[in-house]
């Protein structure tokens, strides 16, 4: 007897083994390209966010967010509440440097309530990067109160390579402003902009690293001999 196994979007091919006919399948054969055609390329997509700075994270979810949305706009909060390090035309700048190999994303500023400028862009989805149990609490919160108060809009989320797990807008703004090395957490147009803002603090490090080189160089103090009185 041939039996068949098969799985929505992959191809219905008979099954070798001598498997239990309603067991799962052993062997997925999918279509080339079938993937690709599923419902979520027809998705516009919102990725908000305050962006203070863009990082290497937030680049990564762009991109995996782009491979997947028709259409993805990242939407960059003009809070006036808090006071940015980049200023908002600063950050639009960054942002459509980044991206503008990216022909499916475009970069725009928003105010105000976040599912009403969803809808206004016609967004159906919301995309936000989840990189730690840590972010859970807040992003559960957060996407419950955004379908209550707008229900049609869905929220997803997608998680950032691994090596960006531990990086946040947050703390690299914590080290930049000590002078700390940002190189590997942020894309270097990123990198020269808070070396740039930030001058008196990385001179500053710069300096002190000079000076830990020569007194480590120079090897431990030698104690004098102890004249006798
Ligand atoms: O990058 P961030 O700071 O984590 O992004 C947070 C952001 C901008 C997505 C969120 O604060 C937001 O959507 N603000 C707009 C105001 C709003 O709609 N608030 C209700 C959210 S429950």
């Amino acid at each position: 007897m041939t039996r068949f196994r098969s799985v929505r979007n992959f191809e219905r091919k008979p099954c070798e083994g001598n498997c239990h006919p309603h067991s799962y399948p052993h062997r997925i054969f999918i279509q080339p390209g079938s993937l690709l055609r599923g419902p979520l390329t027809k998705v516009s997509a919102l990725y908000p966010g305050s962006f203070d700075p863009p990082t290497n994270g937030h680049l990564d979810l762009i991109e995996r967010g782009a491979k997947i949305f028709e259409e993805l706009v990242v939407g960059i909060l003009r809070n006036s509440e808090k006071s940015p390090m980049f200023s908002l035309a600063e950050r639009l700048d960054m942002l459509k440097t980044l991206t503008a190999h990216l022909k499916n994303v475009r970069i725009e500023a928003f105010h105000g309530l976040m599912v009403e400028y969803a809808k206004s862009i016609d967004a159906t989805c919301v995309l936000r990067g989840i990189r730690a149990v840590s972010d859970y609490e807040y992003e559960f919160q957060m996407a419950l109160m955004n379908r209550k108060l707008e229900p049609t809009l869905e929220t997803v989320f997608m998680m950032p390579a691994d090596k960006y797990s531990y990086v946040s807008s947050r703390l690299v703004r914590e080290v930049a402003q000590v002078g700390g090395p940002v190189k590997g957490l942020v894309p270097e147009v990123v990198e020269q902009r808070l070396r740039a803002k930030l001058e008196p603090a990385y001179k500053f490090h710069d300096e002190m690293q000079e000076e830990l080189q020569e007194v480590a160089a120079r090897g431990p103090a030698r104690k004098g001999r102890r004249r006798k009185s």
